[in-house]
């Protein structure tokens, strides 16, 4: 553990996800913080555990809903209230949402997303910095994300608050260059937390690829104490995204993250219960011409049961054949209904042609 006595970090979105990795590093090394969130009950429970198990001892709690006007200016009014001295400053609260922006999504959660993506982390780093600034020390870390250098479909409005910031940031890096105080992005890629739950995208293709938070809090945790300018954390696959979001054409970008914001095809129970009906009508058919051929079969001469014995083959084989057209008319269609659908969806076309019906009511 290296412990740093004294200093204090400033957390925003500290009771969930890697806001809360980031607060339980800087706890470790023995760190004084402020956890801004809203729910107060999770982060006092935090702040009890900490406290029992690290370095650090005061901890501070700043209830906050950071999507309101001028929060930001009143989480700093409270901390300077308090006599704190702010030498770490974590930008990680923030929130997604899922949906197409022209017809789905609703512009009162997309206002309050701007909000505070972009306006508190603005304010609270304007009002931060200027003291550190004034002392010449402390460090700030900005939650960006992979998509702040990509564009997003079906995500578009928290794409743009993620390109707010990250751009934000690379220039404060060169305005700061000759000062003590440096600033980072932390730019993840899609990450396992409660964000995809709270943004609506809990089922879109994305989240099978979903990394470790403690990772990427590490990652971001020890680029912040180096002062270095952004991190990708994740290795090489997503360094190489970093390296096609530059050389891609922006169009290809927004197809492939298209797809990947898709919806998970879901099995379509209709089919299922169709292919489901198919087998128990043929097992059934099955059964009973096979009782019908023993009881047939048990009363005949040598020479019948031999035309019994080639009947019944007969007979399996067109049952078995008759079984496997059902199936496979079946799944054609399953098939054939899916890609249908995948069409449809990757074009966007089933809102258009909704609308247009609309429209034309
Ligand atoms: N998960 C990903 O795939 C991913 C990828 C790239 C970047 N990021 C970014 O990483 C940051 C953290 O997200 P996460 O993945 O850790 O999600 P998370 O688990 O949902 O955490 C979000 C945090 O933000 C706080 N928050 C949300 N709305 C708030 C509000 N109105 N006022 C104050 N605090 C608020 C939440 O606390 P309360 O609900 O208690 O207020 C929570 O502590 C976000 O900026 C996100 O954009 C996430």
């Amino acid at each position: 553990m290296n412990t740093v006595t004294g200093k204090t970090a400033l957390v925003t979105g500290a009771s969930s996800g890697i806001g809360q990795e980031i607060a339980k590093l800087l706890a470790k090394d023995g760190y004084n913080l402020v956890l801004v969130a809203r729910s107060d009950d999770t982060l006092e429970r935090l702040s009890e555990v900490f406290k029992g198990n690290y370095d650090t001892q005061q901890i501070t709690i700043i209830k906050k809903d950071l999507s309101e006007e001028d929060a930001a200016q009143d989480v700093y009014n409270q901390v300077k209230a308090k006599g704190i001295t702010v030498n770490v400053l974590v930008n990680d609260a923030g929130v997604g949402l899922y949906g197409l922006f022209g017809t789905d999504t609703d512009w009162e959660r997309e206002k309050a997303m701007i909000h505070l993506n972009v306006l508190a982390l603005t304010q609270m780093t304007k009002l931060f910095l200027y003291d550190m600034l004034i002392r010449n020390e402390g460090k700030i870390l900005n939650l960006a994300s992979l998509l702040s250098i990509t564009p997003s479909p079906l995500m578009a409005v928290y794409a743009g608050t993620k390109a707010y910031v990250y751009n934000f940031t690379q220039s404060l890096i060169n305005e700061l260059k000759d000062t003590n105080v440096t600033i980072t992005a932390l730019l993840p890629n899609a990450t396992d937390t409660d964000f995809f739950n709270k943004a609506g995208a809990q089922n879109t293709k994305i989240t099978d690829e979903l990394q470790d938070p403690v990772m990427v809090a590490k990652d971001g945790y020890e680029a912040l104490m180096a002062g270095k300018p952004k991190v990708i954390p994740g290795g090489l696959k997503n360094k190489s995204y970093e390296v096609l979001a530059y050389v891609a054409p922006q169009e290809a970008l927004a197809s492939l993250m298209h797809d990947k914001m898709l919806q998970k095809p879901e099995p379509d129970a209709e089919q299922e219960k169709k292919t489901t009906l198919a087998w128990g009508i043929g097992f059934g058919l099955a059964v009973v011409t096979g009782i019908a051929i023993g009881i047939a079969y048990k009363n005949a001469n040598a020479l019948d049961r031999a035309r019994y014995r080639y009947k019944a083959k007969s007979a399996g084989n067109s049952i078995s054949d008759a079984l496997s057209s059902v199936v496979d008319a079946v799944v054609d269609a399953y098939q054939n209904t899916k890609t249908k659908a995948e069409h449809l969806v990757s074009k966007g076309e089933d809102k258009a042609v909704d609308l247009e019906a609309e429209v034309a009511a």
